[in-house]
């Protein structure tokens, strides 16, 4: 599969990390342009082959975009370079960090649901925004592995979410399905299920167990 990812930070570089060593063909992009890239990219492991380019080369590029960029640069991006793609989205909202936005303080909207809204040519995914980048790296199991780890998706297209499915288990994890874009926040910043390393059935039951307007203390995922 041919993965474009537009964000070359902590995210964006582990997934094409474990894509590149799962034999997927990758082009990794940022907001400063590829002559920036070599610098972000030095000492980075496993990124030999990961091709570099610019935002809109990368979703040109792509079978899946992976979107990896701090939230509050969501409205800058351009949704004519989406039109008609699978887009992976990684990103949280943290209000001290993106801004406030007032749909998502009032539990009104999620973050994939606004993503969609200003992508509406563009298929989106929840995904990867509930584990950690390091994690990413180190957590992946081959298939039949007991205790593999699980990661929530959520979309409205179930032909996407199984494709998203696939390339998880190509990459190490199982995918748990946590429903529609407008379910997504049981997987959001906060939530039981956030950046908890759990299997299948863990996992379920973390999404489940999620309450619409109540968070977690901030920082309480982090090890
Ligand atoms: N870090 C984690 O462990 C983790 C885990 C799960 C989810 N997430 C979420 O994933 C998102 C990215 O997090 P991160 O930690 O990877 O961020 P980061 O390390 O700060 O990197 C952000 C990247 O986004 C790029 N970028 C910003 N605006 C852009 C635009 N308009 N077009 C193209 N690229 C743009 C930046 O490029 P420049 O440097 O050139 O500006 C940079 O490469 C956030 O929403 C975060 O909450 C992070």
């Amino acid at each position: 599969m041919r993965i474009g990812i537009v964000g070359a930070g902590f995210i964006g570089r582990a997934v094409a990390q474990i894509a590149l060593a799962a034999g997927h063909e990758v082009m990794l992009s940022n907001s400063r342009g590829p002559q920036t890239m070599s610098s972000v990219l030095a000492g980075i492991t496993g990124i030999t082959g990961c091709q570099i380019g610019t935002a809109e080369q990368a979703t040109q590029f792509a079978d899946v975009v992976l979107l990896a960029i701090p939230y509050e640069h969501i409205p800058s991006l351009q949704p004519a370079w989406f039109e008609g793609k699978t887009v992976l989205d990684a990103n949280n909202y943290y209000p001290d960090r993106d801004g406030h936005i007032a749909a998502l303080d009032t539990f009104q909207s999620t973050t994939s649901r606004l993503l969609a809204e200003h992508l509406r040519g563009a298929t989106v995914v929840k995904v990867f925004n509930a584990i950690l980048a390091a994690d990413l790296l180190t957590d992946g199991r081959p298939h039949d592995s007991t205790e593999r780890r699980a990661l929530p998706i959520a979309a409205d297209d179930a032909q996407a979410k199984a494709l998203v499915a696939g390339l998880l288990d190509d990459l190490g994890f199982d995918a748990v399905d946590a429903g529609g874009l407008d379910e997504s926040w049981r997987f959001e910043r906060a939530k039981p299920a956030y950046c908890a390393s759990l299997d299948k059935s863990g996992l379920a039951r973390a999404l489940v167990a999620a309450e619409r307007e109540v968070e977690l203390p901030l920082g309480s995922w982090r090890r």
